[in-house]
């Protein structure tokens, strides 16, 4: 496995590997990789010839500094957990070799980003946008891979790749969960033991409402019900629990059937913020 640190390097790199007529995957990360990024590299390895994986803890999707600042970083760790899953070549940038001038372009994705982590995490998705767009320009890869525990997130990438014509083939992967159903993240590293134990709650939760809403609760009563099931242990906040249209992202207040509908919440525990959400296929 190479690991590059310039943009240069990656892109000479990559421009090479076109020109043998290789196929290249790219499995954007910020590291403290776990098993959901594993499974992205490993499924990128059997579809590509060559797969490039960032670890780039990006500042400008962070819109809280101390999230920025606490956010897990083991560049070694990763590396010997990257080589066995299939990764061809790391790129560790650093932030002045990504932003050697503040980008002052700004995306601006309507309706998708006027809700859930949009709304609730001021500039994030620009930030987003502007690093996934740039390592597509670096890498130009044939495939990138995208988890859909940052559901909200697949759907702002899709929409940039459309937008603005980027060829490739966007690939979401399903959410990888603990034995205990909560979604592995990054940030878990974080959570004290006490909180770690009731934080399978969340996926509960969302199991919850799917649930009920499969028994034909509306919208607004499994919002409820789920809301209160994970309130009702105090160490939780609760920043939001939405039941949405999937793909358009707006909230439901009525489920028609055969309309495919996720469920997305954002809860604080011990000092940690975690996403999660639930697809409901019709
Ligand atoms: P990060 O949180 O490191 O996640 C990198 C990729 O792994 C994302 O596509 C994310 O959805 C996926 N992923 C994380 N946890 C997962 C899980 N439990 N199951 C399946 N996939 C999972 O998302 C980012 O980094 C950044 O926003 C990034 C796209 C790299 C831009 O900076």
């Amino acid at each position: 496995m190479e690991i590059l640190h310039t943009a240069a390097a990656l892109q000479a790199y990559t421009e090479n590997c076109r020109r043998a007529g290789l196929r290249l995957a790219l499995v954007p990360t910020m590291g403290a990789l776990h098993e959901g990024h594993l499974q992205l590299v490993r499924a990128a390895a059997q579809a590509c010839d060559v797969v490039i994986v960032s670890i780039f803890v990006n500042p400008t999707q962070f819109n809280n500094p101390d999230d920025f600042r606490l956010y897990p970083r083991l560049p070694e760790a990763d590396a010997n957990l990257l080589a066995p899953a299939g990764c061809t070549v790391l790129f560790l940038p650093s932030v002045e070799e990504m932003y050697p001038k503040p980008s002052v372009m700004k995306f601006d994705f309507g309706a998708l980003e006027h809700v859930m982590e949009g709304t609730h995490r001021p500039g994030h998705f620009n930030g987003v946008a502007t690093v996934v767009g740039k390592l597509f320009h670096l890498s130009r890869p044939h495939q990138a891979y995208f988890g859909q525990k940052d559901w909200q997130q697949v759907a702002i990438v899709r929409q940039m790749v459309a937008d603005l014509a980027f060829d490739l083939e966007l690939v979401s992967f399903p959410t990888v969960r603990e034995a205990d159903g909560l979604a592995m993240s990054s940030r878990n590293r974080r959570l004290p033991a006490e909180a770690r134990t009731v934080a399978p709650r969340l996926y509960a939760a969302l199991q919850l409402a799917a649930e009920q809403l499969r028994q034909g609760a509306s919208a607004a009563a499994a919002q409820q019900a789920a809301s209160a099931y994970i309130l009702s242990e105090p160490a939780f906040t609760l920043e939001y629990f939405e039941i949405a249209d999937a793909h358009t992202l707006q909230p439901l207040n009525s489920w028609q059937p055969g309309q495919p509908i996720v469920v997305c919440l954002a809860a604080h525990l011990g000092g940690v913020r975690l996403i999660d959400n639930l697809v409901l296929e019709p």
